[in-house]
């Protein structure tokens, strides 16, 4: 009886607590992972953070995850340092072709820029290096030109990026979505004025007639050197708008551009630090969100970062896990 109540008292913290990441196996180390699955076979491939863009491949979103290689194992034409070191892959198919956007950069430099490799297969060595898209930043600016994510628009398509400086900014793509739009500069779309502008990662996706922007805020990396205060960690946040140009804000009605945010995914039992995030809409599982995170148990390192992922559900317009 006294169990019965404790176990119903505890019900309404239970309705509010995140799910568990998904079981995965095989090769699970990865940092802000970019999922997409191959038209002909259907294949799952997931590409991540580091060594020139790692990448996997599995006949499930949960594993085996099997290895693949490098997309550009000579490193980036871009003439940056961090060219050999690439991150962030966000990957999209246009027009029969596979297009992996990419960021060069240094940890805690501004002097980066985002690149482009398309392949038509995604096999080893498949891959063109089309170097930069002219989203390029150096010391000075108000964002750094990291963590591209590409939108389409109707028959437009939007850049999505940044920052870390100054936080989420978007600029306008050509109309092959290989290069920034000419004479287009970028405007910021998501800003934290509350801390030292720590918003990045963003990721957006068409549901419902709005548009989602996810991003990552917070304290990202070397935990294990550098423990942020509770809460200071990586967390994934999200803002919608019937725009997916700008006016974004939360559930609240805050703007976004003005500090707002609803979090959709934070630390939460050996889950720790989750971000780097994207969204798929899997044929079988519906609309999920993927990301990395630490695994409390595992441990606290950069490399050891693992691959999750949860079915997002979807209450009065807003996503949750
Ligand atoms: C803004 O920063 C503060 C302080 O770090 C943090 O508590 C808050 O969650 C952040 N808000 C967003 C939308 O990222």
């Amino acid at each position: 009886m006294l169990q019965a109540l404790h176990a119903l008292l505890a019900l309404p913290a239970l309705a509010y607590a995140y799910a568990s990441p998904e079981s995965c196996s095989g090769e699970c180390v990865v940092s802000d992972p970019g999922l997409i699955r191959r038209e002909s076979d259907g294949k799952y491939f997931r590409f991540s953070t580091g060594n020139e863009i790692s990448y996997a491949s599995s006949d499930s979103l949960s594993g085996p995850w099997d290895v693949i290689g490098s997309v550009l194992p000579d490193g980036s034409s871009i003439d940056l340092d961090g060219n050999t070191d690439l991150w962030a892959p966000d990957v999209h198919y246009i027009d029969d072709t596979y297009y992996v956007f990419y960021a060069v950069s240094t940890f805690g430099s501004q002097d980066s820029a985002i690149g482009l490799a398309t392949s038509t297969t995604m096999e080893l060595d498949s891959w063109t290096d089309h170097g930069s898209i002219g989203v390029e930043s150096e010391s000075g600016k108000l964002y750094n030109s990291i963590d591209p994510n590409l939108i389409k628009v109707g028959s437009d398509y939007y850049m999505n990026f940044g920052s870390f400086y100054d936080d989420i900014y978007q600029v306008p793509m050509n109309s092959a979505a290989t290069k920034k739009s000419s004479g287009d500069s970028a405007y910021n779309i998501a800003y934290n004025a509350t801390t030292d502008h720590s918003e990045e990662g963003s990721y957006m996706y068409e549901y419902d007639d709005y548009y989602y922007l996810f991003f990552s805020s917070g304290a990202c990396c070397d935990y294990n050197v550098d423990l942020p205060s509770p809460g200071e960690e990586y967390k994934i946040m999200v803002c919608r708008s019937k725009s997916a140009t700008g006016d974004f804000v939360d559930k609240d009605g805050t703007a976004c551009a003005e500090s707002g945010g609803t979090p959709v995914l934070e630390s939460h039992g050996t889950t720790y630090g989750p971000g780097g995030q994207g969204i798929f809409d899997d044929p079988t599982e519906g609309v999920i969100i993927y990301y990395h995170y630490i695994n409390t148990d595992i441990g606290y390192a950069d490399d050891d970062k693992q691959f999750g992922w949860n079915k997002l559900t979807w209450t009065d317009g807003w996503p949750s896990v």
